[in-house]
Parts: structure tokens; C-alpha cells; sequence
């Protein structure tokens, strides 16, 4: 790395940010497209991101990543706000203009449709999906499944008024909310089954869902990415079904900001996926 005057800028804010994976693939990509950047993690406390953010022209930032917990502050101070960032109901990138204003756009359906569609081309399409979870993550994958022309989405949830209210802001018909009773019994004729909670975060935990009725053909989700072996992954493996872990929806979320900052759609290699992992 060469930095210099004419060096481009970007990065990604949070609190706390130390765990963040996102300079590593930035920084692969300027690497591997011969790009004169830099991708730096910024420990911003919300009672200085709106500072950060009003600034982030005056350094000559293409764009950041904003992430857990500023993405829904974040939708307040861009000028502009992307569809898919109103749909998601908040802001995972922002892009400055060369006239100093800010875009405020969300990437995590796009990353979530892009993991699928390099190892199942069309899944999301193919027949009814099981959501499990109605938090932030879902949100972005209820969009994604809707906006995939998923025929119809099960929605599962512990807690049945979040399900609800995730129900209520998708406004979509072919949401169908199922009681977390039936949790196993509703993936019978499934062929894609999506973990969007956060069992599985912490390693000893799993997704309480018995995969006896597991259609073989259906392929498994986890959009956990610090373990690309869930439990729950491991356990619809074991009976032969296809598995799809979360590293790659967190690879293929960051490549829409990266070409919207320097121009250059980037390739989602295997030789980055074993970065991730050294
Ligand atoms: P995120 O932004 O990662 O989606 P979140 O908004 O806190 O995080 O949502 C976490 C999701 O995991 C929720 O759907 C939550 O279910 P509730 O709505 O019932 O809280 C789900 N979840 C977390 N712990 C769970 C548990 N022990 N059993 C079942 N679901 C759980």
C-alpha cells in the first residue's frame, strides 16, 4: 500500500467496530484491482456520528459503511434515501457526491439474493421459503425473498408481534405468519429455509427446529457469518440438503458500496472467502 495525496477514502463506522471484516475486503479489492484506496474502521459513539457524517465530504470520503448502531440514525442525515434503504428501514452505505451531498443506500438484500444465486441460480423463486427470525436481518431478507418472487414466505418468530409488525411494514400477501409452535412441521414442502435470528451467534446455540419433515431438495440458509458451520447448518448437511452460509451475503453485501464508490463491480473470489478465515 502506497498512500498518497491522491489516495481515495473510505471506510466503515460503528461502535464498537475492532470485530468488523469489511476493511479486509475492501482493502483485497483495491488490491486486486490495482486501485489507489484505503478502507479504515472508525469507532464513532452515536453522540458524535451525526458530526462524523455531516464531515465526511470535507475529507474527501467517496462513502462509508455505517453499521450496528448507527444504520438507523443514519437514514436521518443523507440527502437521499434508496428504495431498498426504505425498504430495509435503514442505511448500510452512504455515498458522497461530488457536490458534497450524501446517498443513503442498503446492500444486505442484494448480498442476501447474490449468495444464493451463485450456488442455486433461481432458489428463491422456486417454491415456498420458511423465514425464521423478524429483527433487523429479516427485514433485509423478507425484502430480498419478496423482491426474488418468492410464492410465499413463512414467517416464523419466538415472539408472534414482531412477526406481526414485520408482516404490517413488508405489506405483502404472500407473507404468511406461522405460530412458533409449528416451527418444524411448516418446512415440510419448503425448498428454502432461511435462519435469520441470532441463534447460532454464539456457537453452543441453535436454531430449535427439528429437521425430520426437511424436504431434500430444499436449500438450508444461515446468514450467521462468523461461523460458516452453525449447528444448524451442520445438522440439514447431515441429511444431504445444500447449506449456505452468511459469509457470502457479507461479501456480496459489500460489493454494490464498493462500486458505487470507485466505479468497479468486484468479484466475490474463493481466494477472499480463505482470507476471511486466516
Ligand atoms: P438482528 O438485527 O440481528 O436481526 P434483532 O433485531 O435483535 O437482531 O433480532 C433478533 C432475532 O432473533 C429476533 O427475531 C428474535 O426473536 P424475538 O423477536 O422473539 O426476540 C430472534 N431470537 C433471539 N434469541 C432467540 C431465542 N433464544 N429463541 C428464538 N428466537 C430468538
Amino acid at each position: 500500500m502506497n498512500i498518497n495525496g491522491k489516495t481515495e477514502l473510505a471506510g466503515v463506522i460503528g461502535y464498537p467496530i475492532e470485530h468488523s471484516k469489511s476493511p479486509l475486503i475492501h482493502n483485497y479489492w483495491f488490491e486486486k484491482y490495482n486501485i489507489n484506496g484505503v478502507y479504515v474502521p472508525f469507532a464513532v459513539k452515536p453522540s458524535d456520528f451525526d458530526d462524523v457524517v455531516k464531515n465526511l465530504s470535507k475529507f474527501g470520503f467517496k462513502g462509508v459503511n455505517v453499521t450496528v448502531p448507527h444504520k438507523i440514525r443514519a437514514m436521518e442525515l443523507v440527502d437521499i434515501l434508496s428504495n431498498e434503504a426504505k425498504k430495509i428501514g435503514a442505511v448500510n452505505t452512504i455515498i458522497v457526491k461530488n457536490d458534497g451531498s450524501l446517498i443513503g443506500h442498503n446492500t444486505d438484500s442484494f448480498g442476501f439474493t447474490q449468495n444464493i444465486e451463485q450456488r442455486c441460480p433461481n432458489q428463491i423463486s422456486k417454491g415456498p421459503a420458511v423465514l425464521y427470525g423478524a429483527g433487523g436481518a429479516a427485514r433485509a431478507v423478507c425484502s430480498a425473498l419478496i423482491d426474488g418472487n418468492c410464492p410465499e414466505i413463512r414467517l416464523v418468530n419466538r415472539t408472534a408481534s414482531n412477526a406481526g409488525k414485520l408482516a404490517e411494514i413488508m405489506n405483502c400477501n404472500k407473507i404468511k405468519i406461522v405460530d412458533w409452535e409449528y416451527r418444524s412441521e411448516c418446512i415440510d414442502d419448503a425448498t428454502l429455509i432461511v435462519n435469520s435470528t441470532s441463534l447460532g451467534l454464539d456457537k453452543s446455540s441453535d436454531l430449535p427446529i427439528e429437521l425430520g419433515k426437511l424436504n431434500p431438495k430444499a436449500v438450508v440458509v444461515d446468514i450467521i457469518y462468523n461461523d460458516t458451520k452453525t449447528k444448524f447448518l451442520r445438522r440439514a448437511a447431515v441429511r444431504g440438503n445444500i447449506v449456505i452460509d452468511g459469509l457470502g451475503m457479507l461479501l456480496h453485501q459489500a460489493r454494490p458500496s464498493f462500486a458505487s464508490w470507485f466505479g468497479i463491480d468486484p468479484e466475490v473470489t474463493e481466494e477472499l472467502k480463505e482470507l476471511m478465515f486466516a
